[in-house]
């Protein structure tokens, strides 16, 4: 199961994603908003991420503007690791070095085809663990003395 947010900024692109993982058949809860109304997105980034760390959901989809505040928020859930992507290479690279479990996506900085292409890519690509646990377990580290 996917988890799926966005604010007002997020809203159009959200429904393009909505359709496509529709059409791949993959499992999505999707946590609002439900319009172009502006909203809070922090709202929204931690019911996402809430489902995410409690293992409802596998992994999440934020969007806002600029992907940046949803990223923002998001990393501030123990357990969470949202990276915002641009581009292919990063959302890739986020899997499998970062084992991030949100990408944040900005609307007002990347068309859909590319969205698309990156959310693909995020969603089939895996973990390559090895030395790369060892960081990813630092993590909880750094949660521990904030
Ligand atoms: C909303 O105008 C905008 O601030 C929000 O979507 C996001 O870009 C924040 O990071």
């Amino acid at each position: 199961m996917i988890a799926l947010g966005c604010d007002h900024g997020g809203y159009a692109l959200m429904q393009t994603v909505i359709a496509h993982l529709k059409e791949k058949n993959i499992d999505c809860k999707n946590f609002g908003t439900y319009s172009e109304d502006s909203c809070d997105y922090p709202v929204i980034a931690e019911s996402v991420s809430r489902s995410v760390v409690s293992g409802e959901c596998a992994l999440g989809i934020l969007i806002c503007g600029t992907g940046i505040g949803m990223s923002i928020a998001a990393n501030k859930i123990n357990g969470i690791r949202a990276a915002v992507c641009s581009d292919t290479y990063s959302a890739e690279m986020t899997r499998r070095h970062n084992d991030a479990n949100i990408l944040a996506l900005g609307a007002r900085v990347i068309g859909p085809g590319l969205a698309l292409r990156i959310i693909d890519t995020f969603l089939d690509t895996p973990f390559e663990g090895g030395r790369h646990a060892r960081r990813i377990s630092m993590f909880a580290d750094l949660e521990a003395r904030r």
